[in-house]
């Protein structure tokens, strides 16, 4: 299968290419890597010859492809997708950017969730297949098996954002304020005699300071949070809450749509995004049943049991980092009543968040014999 790929040095393009190293994909796939600044120079290791890196806004190579897929972002999405397809240009274009998710003749890609979805999407001719947003991936990675079941009535997902969703630089910059934070406490903190509140002072001194490092954040994210992700949009909502009752229906095929709605919060963590869900039922179902179907969503998702030390071990993003799992856990019936049903889950958001539904995209075509 011969494919384009395009935005393979960031991140979501590096965690993909690591995973269809470690898949082996590589020996069925005979890739053109495209870039928009280093035309001619080398391409990344593979283990297969590769011919020099392709201009990435050069149409006639790209239409060249049968399959294009590109974690470049929107905006080189926007300025190319049109101007392909316009020129007759019927290959599969796999996406990571937002830029065509809600296109009435694009699919979202999450084929464990929404198997049958792409499968009749791809019967009926459809060409543009596209990653849905990481919150909303991992929050139906988490608890699809009660929206397969019908049991939902409407969410709320509150959310702990990790900095990789806000890019490669905001995740470095979130380390080096953990850094310039660290330093400006160690003369106290090397100090067994010296209280936590100076320690406090110090840190909370340093976070308003000028110097204190914020040119990709924009604010302190170490020792606080950032209570607004994205654009803002109609009724007081951020674009990032927005998506989640725009694509998580379109995602299920919902109709009539289940409400969706929460506040989107980054936090400190590096690259798995959590979520404390509210789930309103429509039925009052036993614990034991609601955990079966939480747990029957997909082969990665992994009930954690509700106490504390599994809680504290396994749900955690500095337990999930890096790992295809989908930890769900706390779940429990919330006294608001008997039909509110609470869980907390943790996804690693460079991977089903991002590069693994576009990898398992690469072997739907190739099995089907597209792409040849
Ligand atoms: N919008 C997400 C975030 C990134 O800001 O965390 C991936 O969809």
């Amino acid at each position: 299968m011969r494919v384009g790929f395009v935005g393979w040095r960031g991140m979501v393009g590096s965690v993909l290419r690591a995973r269809m190293t470690e898949e082996g994909d590589w020996s069925a796939i005979d890739p053109v890597f495209f870039s928009t600044s280093q035309v001619g120079a080398p391409a990344p290791e593979v283990g297969r010859p590769c011919p020099p890196l392709a201009d990435a806004h050069d149409l006639d190579a790209l239409a060249q492809l049968p399959v294009l897929v590109s974690c470049q972002g929107s905006d080189w999405t926007r300025q190319v997708h049109g101007p392909l397809r316009a020129r007759g240009w019927r290959g599969h274009f796999i996406d990571a950017s937002s830029a065509l998710r809600l296109k009435d003749d694009a699919v979202l890609l999450l084929d464990p969730i929404n198997g049958p979805a792409i499968d009749a999407a791809l019967d009926a001719g459809t060409l543009d297949l596209v990653g849905a947003n990481c919150t909303v991936s991992l929050m139906l990675m988490a608890v699809g098996g009660l929206f397969a079941r019908g049991w939902v009535s409407w969410v709320s997902a509150m959310t702990y954002q990790a900095a990789s969703g806000a890019g490669a630089a905001q995740m470095r910059e979130l380390v080096a304020q953990m850094r310039d934070l660290g330093e400006a406490a160690a003369p106290l903190l090397d100090d067994p005699a010296a209280d936590a509140l100076a320690i406090e002072g110090r840190v909370s001194a340093r976070l308003r300071d000028p110097r204190h490092p914020t040119a990709a954040l924009g604010h302190p994210l170490a020792g606080s949070l950032l209570p607004w992700i994205d654009a803002p949009m109609a009724d007081g909502q951020s674009r990032e809450e927005w998506k989640a009752m725009a694509e998580g229906n379109k995602l299920l095929g919902l109709n009539p749509p289940v409400p969706m709605d929460g506040l989107c919060v980054r936090t400190g963590s590096l690259r798995c995004h959590a979520q404390g869900l509210t789930l309103g039922l429509n039925r009052d179902l036993p614990l034991d049943v609601l955990e079966a179907a939480i747990a029957d969503s997909t082969p990665w998702t992994r009930v954690i049991p509700n106490q504390p030390e599994p809680s504290l071990r396994q749900l955690s993003p500095a337990a999930v980092s890096g790992s295809l799992d989908i930890a769900v856990g706390r779940i429990r019936k919330l006294k608001t009543d008997p039909r509110h049903l609470g869980a907390f889950t943790v996804g690693d958001q460079l991977l089903w968040g991002a590069a693994e539904p576009l990898r398992r995209a690469l072997q739907i075509l190739r099995k089907r014999g597209l792409g040849a």
